[in-house]
């Protein structure tokens, strides 16, 4: 067995009703100021929202609440670390999608550094981000992104010198993680479907990573095993309560492994294409993984080796862990139409731009050196 490193994974509390044990945890931990992060209206119009306000205050805590809408943008997070700085804040908590994770996660983080969060950028800043951060607490509402697991915040800005790039330290890893499923319940199809593709892909891609361990094999077989049986129950009945907790498991095993064994050439795509132009990242995910998979194992078989003939396994496998069928394409193409995922023209990409998002399209951990031309044509076939 070859070396590899396992990042710590958060204090996890999962389960139906968990939501109510977050107001004795802050109140236990002596936490007076709370910095709180949501997304638009669903969840701040719901019965849990009025829950915890009313416990918060029970329990003597003041709440400075702020509400992340769309993709996470230096303007966000900056804008709420300004108006928190003299607030002595004691902990972030985000709960919501991935990025109003990540905007927590963020926050948590530039509360304990000066400057801009773009001087901390991977790739855009020229700091180095030093790991201090406030305590963080995560409560996700969809099944998807596997932020609450993950090391880094995902920062966007659309358009000519766009740019979808990570705040990222060990450090950044949420202290403690909250998966309630009651609190998803009501995420609408279209945004499960996107959010369950973009796990799936997470799964599939940290699966197959030429960076992944026997640690992520078994959480990423055992994800994708919960998130096939569970899509497709979901789809037809977002009330499947069942489907909804497995999804919900899968979505956070998601964040472990790739947190862990890292992405592959679909994540690569989707940071361009989403710094391009405003596109749900599940969307860009689900868009592209029957088209990438099928490419990667055409060259896999192409060019046989003992590596190659390795990975092609794990790919039969990552099939019959789906769907019990080791006909992994057909399933995820049978995935892309019968769900409907949009094709990107539907958000206004245009050929030129996929020539030009090819070219920056990195392959992070994909199995197979493809090459831009290979990069384009999965990106053309979904035009
Ligand atoms: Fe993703």
């Amino acid at each position: 067995m070859d070396k590899f490193t396992i990042s710590p994974v958060p204090e996890l509390i999962f389960g139906r009703g968990t939501i109510k044990e977050l107001p004795p945890i802050i109140a236990k931990m002596g936490f007076l100021n709370i910095a709180v992060i949501t997304g638009g209206k669903s969840f701040v119009n719901s019965i849990y929202w009025q829950f915890l306000s009313d416990s918060f205050s029970a329990n003597g805590l003041k709440v400075y609440h702020f509400i992340s809408i769309g993709e996470t943008t230096p303007e966000t997070v900056d804008g709420i670390v300004q108006n928190l700085l003299e607030r002595n804040i004691d902990v972030v908590l985000a709960i919501g999608g991935g990025t109003v994770m990540d905007t927590g996660k963020a926050v948590s983080a530039m509360l304990c550094m000066s400057g801009s969060i773009i001087d901390y950028l991977e790739g855009v800043g020229t700091k180095e981000p030093t790991g201090k951060r406030k305590p963080l607490i995560c409560v996700p509402t969809t099944s998807g992104t596997g932020s609450e697991a993950t090391k880094n915040a995902v920062i966007t800005k659309i358009g000519n010198n766009g740019f979808k790039k990570s705040l990222r330290h060990k450090a950044y890893i949420p202290d403690t993680v909250i998966i309630d499923p009651d609190l998803i319940m009501s995420c609408p199809i279209p945004l499960t479907i996107a959010s369950g593709m973009d796990a799936v892909t997470q799964l599939l891609e940290s699966y197959v990573s030429i960076k992944s361990n026997p640690f992520t094999d078994q959480l990423a077989l055992n994800g994708l095993k919960l998130a096939g049986s569970s899509l497709s129950r979901l789809v037809n009945n977002p009330e499947d309560m069942d489907a909804r907790v497995k999804m919900a498991y899968a979505a956070y095993l998601s964040g472990i492994t790739l947190a862990n064994a890292g992405l592959g050439v679909v994540h690569g795509a989707a940071s361009v294409l989403g710094s391009m132009r405003s596109i749900p990242h599940g969307v860009v995910c689900g868009t592209l993984l029957g088209s990438a998979t099928e490419m990667i194992i055409a060259k896999l078989n192409k060019h046989k080796n003992p590596l190659n003939d390795a990975s092609l396994i794990k790919y039969s496998e990552a099939g019959i862990a789906l769907t019990g069928s080791n006909n992994l394409i057909e399933t995820l193409n049978n995935w892309v139409n019968d769900y409907k995922v949009s094709r990107l023209s539907e958000y206004g990409f245009t050929e030129m731009e996929l020539v030009s998002a090819s070219k920056l399209t990195g392959l992070k951990n994909t199995p197979f050196q493809l090459d831009k031309k290979d990069i384009f044509s999965i990106l053309f076939s979904r035009l």
